[in-house]
């Protein structure tokens, strides 16, 4: 089952702009920062009240992220929703024919994480999050 929004994912070319722009724009310091390297990112987290943000950005140019900004430039990248058990949720959600445009590993945080296809979300990239 999908439970709270967990943050809102904004995908950066220069994450030391962005950590400054947004820790002035909201008045909160980065949260978490953490390089993900099976990914090919660097992630910085800011808190804002149950939600964080999320300001990611590729560390390498086969990061599909980097795809992305390529094509896109800066901008809203995913929402993440917390499960508790995100296994199921992700079997669950492919019986209700929801495509997985990546399958459970781990992510920041040392949690698990999985990425819902945006095409069957309006567009959005969707992401699911298990603390282990
Ligand atoms: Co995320």
């Amino acid at each position: 089952m999908i439970g709270e929004l967990d943050h809102i994912a904004i995908a950066v070319k220069d994450l030391e702009k962005a950590i400054e722009t947004y820790t002035r724009l909201l008045g909160v310091n980065v949260d978490h920062r953490e390089e993900l390297p099976e990914r090919k990112l660097e992630v910085a987290f800011l808190k804002i009240g149950d939600v964080m943000l999320e300001l990611i950005c590729p560390t390498s140019e086969e990061s599909v992220v980097h795809k992305f900004l390529e094509s896109k430039g800066d901008g809203f990248h995913h929402l993440c929703f917390k499960t508790d058990d995100v296994e199921r949720t992700v079997n669950e959600l492919k019986s209700q024919s929801f495509r997985v445009a990546q399958p459970p590993a781990k992510g920041a945080h040392d949690r698990i994480v999985a990425f819902l296809h945006p095409k069957e979300c309006h567009g959005v990239l969707i992401e699911l999050a298990q603390e282990i």
